[in-house]
Protein backbone atom coordinates (compact mmCIF):
# COMPACT_ATOMS: atom_id res chain seq x y z
CA UNK A 1 0.00 0.00 0.00
CA UNK A 2 0.89 3.32 -0.97
CA UNK A 3 0.24 6.99 0.24
CA UNK A 4 0.89 10.24 -1.50
CA UNK A 5 -1.14 13.23 -2.21
CA UNK A 6 -2.58 14.30 -5.54
CA UNK A 7 -2.00 16.81 -7.72
CA UNK A 8 -4.68 19.24 -5.98
CA UNK A 9 -2.93 17.54 -2.34
CA UNK A 10 -5.91 15.23 -1.72
CA UNK A 11 -4.63 12.20 -0.04
CA UNK A 12 -4.71 8.80 -2.10
CA UNK A 13 -4.16 5.50 -0.82
CA UNK A 14 -3.12 3.27 -3.24
CA UNK A 15 -2.63 -0.85 -3.43
CA UNK A 16 -1.49 -2.65 -6.46
CA UNK A 17 -1.59 -6.20 -5.04
CA UNK A 18 -5.53 -5.95 -4.28
CA UNK A 19 -8.76 -4.26 -3.77
CA UNK A 20 -8.64 -3.45 -0.02
CA UNK A 21 -11.27 -0.29 -0.43
CA UNK A 22 -13.94 -1.67 -1.94
CA UNK A 23 -15.89 -4.49 -3.75
CA UNK A 24 -18.10 -2.26 -5.36
CA UNK A 25 -16.21 0.70 -6.58
CA UNK A 26 -17.84 3.54 -7.72
CA UNK A 27 -15.07 4.90 -10.41
CA UNK A 28 -12.62 2.84 -12.78
CA UNK A 29 -9.55 4.11 -14.73
CA UNK A 30 -8.43 2.30 -17.48
CA UNK A 31 -4.52 2.21 -18.81
CA UNK A 32 -5.14 1.30 -22.81
CA UNK A 33 -2.57 -0.24 -25.25
CA UNK A 34 -3.20 -0.28 -28.66
CA UNK A 35 -0.57 -1.47 -31.10
CA UNK A 36 2.43 -0.78 -29.62
CA UNK A 37 1.04 3.01 -28.41
CA UNK A 38 -0.85 4.12 -25.33
CA UNK A 39 -4.56 4.73 -25.63
CA UNK A 40 -5.63 8.28 -24.34
CA UNK A 41 -8.47 10.21 -24.74
CA UNK A 42 -8.37 13.70 -24.61
CA UNK A 43 -11.11 15.41 -21.87
CA UNK A 44 -12.31 18.97 -23.05
CA UNK A 45 -11.29 20.67 -19.39
CA UNK A 46 -8.91 18.22 -17.84
CA UNK A 47 -6.53 17.54 -21.55
CA UNK A 48 -5.11 14.11 -22.30
CA UNK A 49 -5.90 11.27 -19.88
CA UNK A 50 -6.34 7.55 -19.85
CA UNK A 51 -10.40 7.20 -20.34
CA UNK A 52 -12.41 5.96 -17.26
CA UNK A 53 -15.03 7.06 -15.34
CA UNK A 54 -18.44 6.26 -13.11
CA UNK A 55 -19.62 2.78 -12.97
CA UNK A 56 -23.28 2.99 -13.63
CA UNK A 57 -26.59 1.40 -11.35
CA UNK A 58 -26.15 -2.38 -12.75
CA UNK A 59 -23.14 -2.34 -14.24
CA UNK A 60 -20.29 -4.41 -13.26
CA UNK A 61 -16.76 -2.21 -13.21
CA UNK A 62 -15.48 -4.92 -15.37
CA UNK A 63 -18.32 -3.38 -18.32
CA UNK A 64 -18.38 0.00 -16.55
CA UNK A 65 -14.12 -0.29 -17.69
CA UNK A 66 -14.98 -1.05 -21.39
CA UNK A 67 -17.68 1.14 -21.91
CA UNK A 68 -16.25 4.01 -20.91
CA UNK A 69 -12.83 3.34 -22.89
CA UNK A 70 -15.62 3.17 -25.76
CA UNK A 71 -17.52 6.03 -25.46
CA UNK A 72 -14.08 8.66 -24.56
CA UNK A 73 -11.72 6.67 -27.38
CA UNK A 74 -14.11 4.79 -29.87
CA UNK A 75 -11.42 1.59 -28.82
CA UNK A 76 -12.86 -2.13 -28.45
CA UNK A 77 -11.02 -3.89 -25.24
CA UNK A 78 -9.81 -7.54 -26.21
CA UNK A 79 -8.62 -8.13 -22.77
CA UNK A 80 -8.62 -6.43 -19.72
CA UNK A 81 -6.71 -7.09 -16.38
CA UNK A 82 -7.56 -5.37 -12.60
CA UNK A 83 -4.33 -3.70 -11.84
CA UNK A 84 -5.98 -2.54 -8.46
CA UNK A 85 -7.45 0.03 -6.86
CA UNK A 86 -7.06 3.76 -4.72
CA UNK A 87 -8.97 5.92 -3.02
CA UNK A 88 -9.21 9.25 -2.91
CA UNK A 89 -10.16 11.39 0.16
CA UNK A 90 -11.11 14.88 -0.90
CA UNK A 91 -12.29 17.88 0.91
CA UNK A 92 -16.07 16.58 1.24
CA UNK A 93 -15.63 12.63 -0.08
CA UNK A 94 -13.80 9.80 -0.80
CA UNK A 95 -13.66 7.76 -3.71
CA UNK A 96 -12.80 4.41 -4.67
CA UNK A 97 -11.64 3.77 -8.63
CA UNK A 98 -10.44 0.93 -9.81
CA UNK A 99 -7.46 0.68 -11.99
CA UNK A 100 -7.40 -1.83 -15.43
CA UNK A 101 -5.08 -2.87 -17.96
CA UNK A 102 -6.68 -3.26 -21.15
CA UNK A 103 -5.55 -4.01 -24.89
CA UNK A 104 -7.58 -2.97 -27.50
CA UNK A 105 -7.79 -4.39 -30.97
CA UNK A 106 -9.76 -2.09 -32.96
CA UNK A 107 -10.59 1.34 -33.34
CA UNK A 108 -14.30 2.42 -34.14
CA UNK A 109 -14.64 5.91 -35.48
CA UNK A 110 -17.34 7.81 -33.79
CA UNK A 111 -19.28 11.49 -34.45
CA UNK A 112 -19.12 11.95 -30.45
CA UNK A 113 -17.08 10.95 -27.98
CA UNK A 114 -18.95 12.79 -24.69
CA UNK A 115 -17.07 15.00 -22.15
CA UNK A 116 -13.85 14.24 -24.26
CA UNK A 117 -12.40 14.98 -28.05
CA UNK A 118 -11.64 11.27 -28.16
CA UNK A 119 -8.45 9.36 -28.85
CA UNK A 120 -4.82 10.34 -28.51
CA UNK A 121 -1.99 8.27 -29.24
CA UNK A 122 1.33 8.33 -27.79
CA UNK A 123 4.47 6.53 -27.79
CA UNK A 124 5.83 6.98 -24.36
CA UNK A 125 4.59 8.99 -21.06
CA UNK A 126 6.95 12.11 -21.07
CA UNK A 127 9.38 12.20 -18.38
CA UNK A 128 8.52 15.73 -17.16
CA UNK A 129 4.40 14.94 -16.96
CA UNK A 130 4.12 16.67 -13.52
CA UNK A 131 4.63 19.88 -15.44
CA UNK A 132 2.95 19.16 -19.14
CA UNK A 133 -0.15 21.38 -19.46
CA UNK A 134 -1.57 18.85 -22.01
CA UNK A 135 -2.27 16.61 -19.54
CA UNK A 136 -4.86 15.78 -16.86
CA UNK A 137 -3.97 16.08 -13.25
CA UNK A 138 -5.26 12.42 -13.04
CA UNK A 139 -1.46 11.79 -15.07
CA UNK A 140 -0.16 13.60 -12.53
CA UNK A 141 0.26 11.50 -9.19
CA UNK A 142 1.94 8.05 -7.87
CA UNK A 143 -1.21 6.19 -9.50
CA UNK A 144 0.16 6.65 -12.72
CA UNK A 145 4.04 6.02 -12.46
CA UNK A 146 2.94 2.60 -9.92
CA UNK A 147 0.39 1.35 -12.65
CA UNK A 148 3.39 1.38 -14.98
CA UNK A 149 5.60 -0.19 -13.00
CA UNK A 150 3.46 -3.07 -12.33
CA UNK A 151 2.62 -3.54 -15.78
CA UNK A 152 5.98 -3.43 -16.82
CA UNK A 153 6.78 -6.26 -13.77
CA UNK A 154 3.71 -8.46 -14.25
CA UNK A 155 4.67 -8.36 -18.05
CA UNK A 156 1.62 -7.56 -19.37
CA UNK A 157 2.41 -5.03 -22.36
CA UNK A 158 4.31 -7.54 -24.19
CA UNK A 159 4.91 -5.63 -27.59
CA UNK A 160 8.10 -4.22 -25.46
CA UNK A 161 6.16 -0.45 -25.40
CA UNK A 162 8.38 2.21 -23.55
CA UNK A 163 7.04 3.87 -21.11
P1 LIG B 1 -18.04 14.43 -12.92
O1 LIG B 1 -19.46 14.07 -12.59
O2 LIG B 1 -17.38 13.42 -13.83
O3 LIG B 1 -17.81 15.85 -13.34
O4 LIG B 1 -17.25 14.18 -11.59
P2 LIG B 1 -16.91 15.15 -10.38
O5 LIG B 1 -16.19 16.38 -10.82
O6 LIG B 1 -18.05 15.26 -9.43
O7 LIG B 1 -15.79 14.30 -9.75
P3 LIG B 1 -15.76 12.80 -9.25
O8 LIG B 1 -16.99 12.39 -8.48
O9 LIG B 1 -15.32 11.93 -10.36
O10 LIG B 1 -14.57 12.96 -8.24
C1 LIG B 1 -14.63 13.85 -7.16
C2 LIG B 1 -13.27 14.44 -6.91
O11 LIG B 1 -12.35 13.38 -6.67
C3 LIG B 1 -12.68 15.18 -8.11
O12 LIG B 1 -13.00 16.51 -8.13
C4 LIG B 1 -11.18 14.99 -7.93
O13 LIG B 1 -10.64 15.97 -7.08
C5 LIG B 1 -11.09 13.65 -7.26
N1 LIG B 1 -10.76 12.60 -8.22
C6 LIG B 1 -11.58 11.91 -9.04
N2 LIG B 1 -10.91 11.01 -9.74
C7 LIG B 1 -9.62 11.10 -9.37
C8 LIG B 1 -8.42 10.42 -9.75
O14 LIG B 1 -8.41 9.49 -10.58
N3 LIG B 1 -7.28 10.81 -9.16
C9 LIG B 1 -7.24 11.80 -8.24
N4 LIG B 1 -6.07 12.11 -7.71
N5 LIG B 1 -8.34 12.48 -7.86
C10 LIG B 1 -9.52 12.12 -8.41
Amino acid sequence: METFQDYYGNQVRLSLQDTPFSDRPKHVWVVCHFHRQWLLTRHSRRGFEFPGGKVEQGETAEDAAKREVFEETGGRVASLFLLGQYEVSGRNEQIVKNIYYAEIDRMDLKEDYLETKGPVFINRIPEKIQTDKRFSFLMKDRVLASAMDAIRIRRLDTSGLEN
